[in-house]
């Protein structure tokens, strides 16, 4: 059995140590070879891989990033030769005595590896992403590293937004889920978490913030990158898009900042974690995560049961359907976002 593996979308720590547990797993119990696709869809649709041997994967367990690369290349979009994309990864495939790929990636990566399986490939699928958003599973290995990393900076910031009486924004990553502004904002006691799943009231935001000043503490707000305004909407400073057709978002920490200054009267800061969130080395949580799909993804690949995504449900690894993997974002449900708000303000 030859099997290709590929890391698609954006990267999060423990991609790594799913590579290793999946040609470790593979190499030595089931005496499988694998082939590296670099850069995500890239990589099958130009036929462009890397060897991928136990060698390979040694000593890259606790390193960020992904030895096979990454892109956001959507390989259903036409080619500019008119051959479909499904058409070029099933030649390459052959061509390489590939017979099994297993696709570690988020709801774009593990949509097209639901199509590829629709068309007859042998896909399996791992969920990924910093985000936590993917439903079909509790958790996604690299979120807790990107909160711990977020809940740092929060801790950082409280000292020197008091040494200066200043409010300090921080905006972190979530177009359309506010998991990580939730669990950074909780576990640094912030003053006031913003996610895009409820859109807030400015007024309500600066009432909190001016509470918070009455002590003698400064305030801190935690606001999702995709977060917006109510009714009124947002204009966004970027919109540009990326192959998968999602806006490129920015600007609501430095929004919310002007705002606050303006209408406080009090000196208001933004800090944009950004990509910091996603690099480095993942905790514990997420190597021994990331570490269980990588095993449970090769056990799937020599049961043959195609189609199908590793997922964490409790604290067991069970097999999910890929379509109904990524039928639905998991998004912060109403009483998770209350349970939270009983600390904002003072
Ligand atoms: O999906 C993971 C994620 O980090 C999102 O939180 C964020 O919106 C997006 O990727 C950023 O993408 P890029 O790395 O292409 O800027």
């Amino acid at each position: 059995m030859r099997v290709g593996v590929l890391t698609g979308g954006g990267d999060c720590p423990g991609l790594n140590a799913v590579i290793r547990a999946i040609v470790r797993k593979g190499v030595q119990q089931f005496g499988y070879e694998f082939v590296g696709f670099r850069d995500g869809w890239r990589g099958p649709l130009e036929g462009d891989t890397i060897a991928l041997d136990v060698q390979a994967v040694r000593g890259i367990l606790p390193r960020g990033g992904t030895i096979l690369g990454s892109s956001r290349t959507n390989p259903l979009k036409p080619g500019d030769d008119g051959r479909s994309g499904v058409d070029r990864i099933t030649d390459n495939m052959a061509g390489l005595g590939v017979d099994a790929l297993i696709a570690i990636g988020g709801e774009d990566t593990l949509g097209v590896a639901a199509k590829l399986f629709e068309q007859g490939l042998n896909v399996i699928g791992i969920p990924k992403t910093i985000d936590n958003d993917l439903g079909a599973t509790d958790y996604t290995f690299g979120f807790d590293t990107a909160v711990n990393i977020c809940m740092e900076a929060i801790d950082r910031l409280h000292t020197t937004a008091e040494s200066h009486h200043r409010a300090l924004i921080v905006e972190v990553m979530g177009r359309h889920a506010g998991w990580i502004a939730l669990h950074a904002g909780l576990a640094g006691g912030a003053n006031v978490i913003l996610i895009p799943e409820r859109p807030f009231e400015i007024n309500k935001v600066v009432a909190y913030v001016e509470s918070r000043f009455q002590t003698r503490y400064a305030p801190i707000v935690v606001v999702a990158e995709g977060a917006h305004q109510a009714a009124t909407d947002l204009e966004l400073v970027d919109q540009e898009l990326d192959s998968f057709g999602h806006v490129r978002l920015g600007g609501i920490g430095q929004h919310l900042a002007d705002q606050i200054e303006k209408r406080t009267g009090k000196e208001a800061r933004c800090a944009v974690l950004g990509h910091i969130q996603r690099g480095g080395t993942p905790t514990a949580y997420d190597r021994v995560l990331a570490t269980r799909f990588g095993v449970h993804a090769i056990d799937a690949v020599h049961d043959g049961d195609f189609g199908n995504m590793v997922a964490l449900r409790g604290t067991d690894i069970v097999r999910v359907p890929l379509a109904e993997a990524v039928r639905e974002l998991k998004l912060v449900p109403p009483e998770r976002y209350e349970e939270a708000e009983v600390f904002f303000g003072s």
